[in-house]
């Protein structure tokens, strides 16, 4: 295992449309993404994708924990706002709800700074996990969030190429005075 190196916004690595995985099963994406999981919880992120550590494949691993969903929902309403860490490989994302929901992202390629994204609030996404198994969910909230924002990646797109309102680009060191519209 490693701690691999993050790719910084300005990298042409991370402007690129990656390449499918041919195949999900293969051990050498095991171990490439045994060290990303590594990488991630060491720069303490909610996901992270392939090409941000120069691997320009379709891969990208997340999680969405409890504490990182909308308080005061329902208990029936929590499934699909939370998803353990999940690797997926080849992922498709198919809008359910046109509508769209603001909220604040991070990057780990873009270290220190913070943007208030909209992005549509119920997805569905598929891919294939390691096990080479068709993994399907429908994700609302944080885990929806999490889950377009890795696969923008993907398509060589960083957060605030999504963003309308660029004033709303700030470090994250000052994000307090955002509060509540941060909540
Ligand atoms: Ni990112």
């Amino acid at each position: 295992m490693a701690i691999l190196k993050i790719a910084r916004m300005g990298h042409p690595v991370l402007t690129q449309v990656a390449q499918p995985v041919p195949d999900p099963t293969a051990p050498e994406i095991r171990l490439l993404v045994n060290d990303m999981v590594e990488t991630m919880m060491d720069a303490n992120g909610a996901g992270l994708a392939a090409p941000q550590v120069h691997v320009p494949l379709r891969l990208v691993i997340f999680q969405a924990p409890g504490e990182r969903s909308d308080p005061g929902l329902e208990e029936e309403e929590k499934f699909d706002h939370t998803a353990p860490l999940t690797c997926l490989v080849n992922p498709e994302i198919t809008v359910l709800d046109a509508a769209s929901e603001g909220g604040w992202e991070g990057c780990l390629s873009v270290p220190g700074l913070r943007g208030f994204v909209e992005r549509p609030a119920h997805i569905r996404y598929k891919g294939f996990g390691l096990d080479g198994k068709v993994i399907e969910r429908t994700a609302r909230g944080f885990h929806a969030r999490v889950v377009q924002h890795e696969v923008d990646h993907l398509d060589g797109r960083l957060y605030p190429s999504r963003m309308d309102d660029i004033s709303k680009l700030i470090f994250e060191s000052e994000i307090r005075h955002m509060k509540p519209a941060s909540e």
